[in-house]
């Protein structure tokens, strides 16, 4: 599998409308939760729809180092061969380049009865702690020990507790829910994330033989089963809200006409009903969503929440759009207060935003001005990408790497819609 990124630059020029039809990949934020959870049955199983993403080799790598490996015996086809003895250590070198291996920790903790991992690093928007999962896993019995930089955990069998969430995470919801499969007794879970990702989740290990009630609500009840009695299964990876969003959002700042296919309208609903306050249209077709928008969207104000509100991750594209829309629009951050750090590279690009504290106020103008910018992180990548489609002349992107680390071949995808962006 591939892990290391040649730095590249994109650049993209405004041509006009965009037309056609783009594919939807498998998503980031599930699949390598999908990948963390082969941990807990061995055997052979295969996740399809599967995007091709840097994210993905490298929790590979990680897997590989635990005792999954993985080939991709053709695209979008993912099969991990759990070999059955485990070394419950997930090094620094490996997690510190991808979050999403805090989630090994409930299936190594469930199944191993111990787990050794570097603590995870901050991403670009700020610190992420995991307190949270440590403190709901205390509650199922488990004895946590930090030193090094390290977190080590123990139980021989972690026992079923009640675990109620102050605020909806979605990593210790996954986290808690992975290790409760093979607690003693029954762990119930309130206030607990309901993001389709979880959602997908829910539904792989319940195909393994998890007994879990209350999927996609935000009380998850699990009895635990006997460690070994999971099994290996086939599983296609839920389609990418974000990545479908970022398509959409291309289609507001362009204007055309594109079907956005193997997008989910019900994954995203609440961000369907405030484009379409923007002015932008939406038809369900067959198998995806139509997307139409023409001249220019109208301004709106948007807080993010956790889902079923408009995601986090959402955000960045929401300000690109309302950087050129008419009006005036106030966004306000719910999850991550410093996650505002691509507005200066807007504002190398013409747009008029301010931003205090967990605000941004952004003044809609007619158009933007391409030039050099840089993408800080992933989904800031994107909408530097999608920016650029609004911008007059040139705007070159650095900072590739973050984009493929969760973008599925973002400039072909543009381009087979009309786009004028390549890799230089
Ligand atoms: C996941 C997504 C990320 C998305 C986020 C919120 C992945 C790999 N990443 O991240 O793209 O932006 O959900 O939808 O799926 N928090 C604590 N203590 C904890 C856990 C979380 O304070 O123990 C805080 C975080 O710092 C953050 C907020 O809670 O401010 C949301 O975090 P969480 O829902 O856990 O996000 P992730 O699972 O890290």
């Amino acid at each position: 599998m591939r892990t290391n990124q040649v730095p590249e630059h994109i650049v993209v020029r405004q041509r006009g409308e965009l037309h056609g039809t783009v594919d939807v990949p498998g998503a980031k934020n599930s699949v390598l939760k999908l990948m963390a959870a082969t941990i807990m049955a061995d055997g052979t199983h295969e996740l399809t729809n599967v995007p091709a993403i840097a994210d993905v080799a490298i929790m590979g790598d990680l897997l590989a180092a635990i005792g999954v490996d993985s080939t991709v015996p053709e695209p979008g086809r993912l099969v991990l061969t759990n070999r059955g003895d485990l070394v419950p250590v997930a090094p620094y070198e490996l997690v510190e380049r991808i979050r999403a291996s805090i989630n090994v920790l409930g299936p190594l903790l469930g199944r191993c009865g111990r787990v050794r991992l570097a603590m995870p690093g901050g991403d670009d928007f700020g610190a992420r702690p995991i307190d949270m999962h440590v403190a709901a896993l205390e509650t199922m019995g488990a004895e946590f020990k930090f030193s090094h930089g390290d977190v080590e955990a123990r139980a021989d069998r972690l026992h079923g507790a009640a675990v109620s969430f102050a605020f909806p995470s979605v990593g210790a919801t996954e986290n808690v829910l992975t290790a409760a499969v093979f607690a003693e007794g029954v762990t119930t879970i309130d206030n607990a994330a309901r993001e389709p990702e979880v959602v997908d989740l829910c539904d792989l290990l319940v195909a393994m033989g998890a007994d879990i009630a209350g999927v996609g609500t935000s009380t998850l009840t699990v009895r635990g089963v006997e460690r070994g009695s999971l099994r290996p299964v086939g599983h296609r990876t839920v389609a990418d809200r974000i990545q479908a969003a970022t398509y959409m959002a291309a289609v507001a700042v362009a204007g055309g006409d594109v079907v956005v296919r193997d997008a989910r309208p019900e994954h995203m609903s609440n961000l369907l009903a405030r484009l379409a306050d923007m002015g932008m249209d939406f038809e369900p077709v067959p198998g995806g969503l139509r997307v139409a928008a023409s001249g220019r969207l109208r301004s709106i104000d948007v807080q993010t929440l956790p889902y079923p509100g408009i995601a986090t991750d959402y955000k960045p594209l929401v300000i690109t759009m309302l950087s050129v829309a008419d009006g005036v629009g106030i966004v306000t951050e719910n999850l991550y207060p410093g996650r505002f750090r691509y507005v200066e590279e807007l504002l190398r690009l013409g747009a008029d935003v301010r931003t205090n504290g967990h605000h941004a106020v952004v003044r809609g103008v007619p158009r933007l001005s391409g030039a050099p910018v840089r993408a800080h992180d992933i989904r800031a990548g994107a909408a530097m990408v999608v920016a650029g489609l609004a911008a007059e002349g040139e705007t070159v992107i650095s900072g590739v790497g973050h984009i493929d680390r969760g973008y599925d071949d973002l400039v072909g995808r543009l381009r087979s819609v009309g786009a004028d962006i390549e890799r230089v």
